[in-house]
């Protein structure tokens, strides 16, 4: 999970990194009375999550209160490359000398965390790395040593950070290693990192990516995420436990297996090119135990969605017979038709796999108007394709 600025500076100040006074608002007349607070000029931030939002027009210096109004009002409700402005950061301003990069990241291809860092900051990073490689250090540190006075210094080294800073900054290393480790982000970005006119160092810009994979043992990560912006089917789908990611075509899609679900995206991409070009709608894994419930819920999302045309229900049966999915999806149709929600798109079920004969026999019985069986895989994928662009 990315985050905002403002939650990257307020983990930083948990830890102890040097970071400015800030607030966020929603509002533009809030922007005054924060200002007032500074002293009256302030940095208005846009809080997207997007890169390069000073170059889209996104960060601008107030002058004082009234101009960081007029400042967040202009800033709240523009697009920052597809992304709404909804909220603002007034942030203190920095008597900036000169700027600098660091960074700690998950370095997957290398099996190992990895710092970066140059004296080269405030300009995107890429550009740096792609124009003059050599300007941007990058030190492999291990997971069991971690950053240790010693790798900072390493780091600052590498980096040919000015000696007059290099003790504040190997102590700003070693506290953003502990936002990294004790934060489980996978990213940890400062861009820049200030001197200013009295020789502090200051994280003016944070960017921090966390691994949801260790929200178990973070509680308080869940107040970090950013709910307006899920997609409602997915936020439904994610409160029933289901695994869901909305997707922008037409075909409804339910497997068992993530395996079997991603390919059974690719063919109905396939065959949608013969049908005006329709796609998946979405990934739905239902897993082993597909019960009537489960279905019933992966139904009643997919259903709720809009742009659904179509239903393809691809179920290979091991653990869980394909009998048992059969039932589950007649039970799960009468489930939905009981809560009033009638079901009016066509579903296209595959069976195969353990007890395929008995589950199909069981659907043919119930005879349903709007379900129909296709033996394969392919066939399949082509009758939802060509249900969906009707
Ligand atoms: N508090 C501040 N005081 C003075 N100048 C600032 C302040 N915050 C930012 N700036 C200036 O604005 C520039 C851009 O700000 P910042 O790094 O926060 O945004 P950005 O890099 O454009 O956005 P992103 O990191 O999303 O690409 C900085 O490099 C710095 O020169
Ligand atoms: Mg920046």
């Amino acid at each position: 999970m990315d985050l905002f600025e403002y939650q990257a500076r307020d983990l930083f100040a948990k830890h102890g990194v040097p970071v400015l006074d800030g607030e966020v608002i929603e509002k533009a007349e809030d922007a005054a009375a924060i200002a007032e607070r500074f002293g009256g000029r302030a940095v208005v931030k846009a809080q997207v999550k997007v890169g390069g939002r000073g170059k889209a027009g996104g960060v601008k210096l107030a002058a004082d209160p009234a101009d960081a109004v007029a400042k967040a009002g202009a800033i709240l409700g523009m697009d920052i490359k597809g992304h709404t402005v909804h909220k603002v950061m007034l942030a203190q301003t920095a008597d900036i000398k000169e700027e600098y990069y660091v960074s700690f990241l998950l370095d997957r291809a290398n099996r190992t965390f990895l710092a970066m860092a140059s004296k080269e900051g405030g300009v995107e990073i890429e550009v740096v790395a792609e124009e003059n490689p050599e300007a941007l250090a990058k030190i492999a540190v291990d997971a069991n040593e971690g950053c240790t006075e010693a790798k900072a210094r390493e780091i600052v080294a590498a980096a040919k950070f000015p000696a007059e800073i290099a003790d504040q900054v190997v102590e700003v290393l070693q506290k953003l290693w502990t936002v990294f480790i004790k934060e489980d982000a996978t990213l940890v970005e400062v861009n820049p990192l200030v001197k200013t006119g009295d020789g502090t160092i200051i994280a003016l810009d944070g960017k921090v990516s966390l691994d949801e994979n260790a929200d178990f043992r973070q509680p308080e990560h869940e107040a970090l995420v950013d709910h307006a912006a899920a997609n409602p089917l997915e936020a439904k789908a994610k409160a029933k436990g289901l695994n869901y990611v909305k997707l922008d075509g037409e075909v409804g899609i339910i497997g068992n297996g993530a395996g079997l679900v991603m390919s059974t995206l690719d063919v109905v991409a396939y065959a949608g090119e013969n049908h005006g070009g329709v796609k998946p709608a979405n990934f739905l894994d239902i897993g082993g135990g597909a019960s009537a419930e489960v279905m019933a819920n992966g139904l009643e999302i997919i259903l709720g969605d809009a742009d659904v045309k179509s239903v393809f229900v691809n179920v290979f049966g091991g653990i869980t017979a394909c009998d048992a999915v059969a039932n589950g999806i007649v039970q799960a149709l009468e489930l939905l038709e009981a809560k009033g929600e009638a079901v009016t798109k066509p579903l296209v079920v595959r069976l195969d796999g353990n007890n395929a004969e008995l589950g199909r026999k069981i659907l043919t019985d119930r005879n349903h108007p709007l379900v129909q069986q296709v033996d394969t895989m392919d066939g399949a994928a082509e009758r939802a394709a060509e249900l969906a662009n009707k």
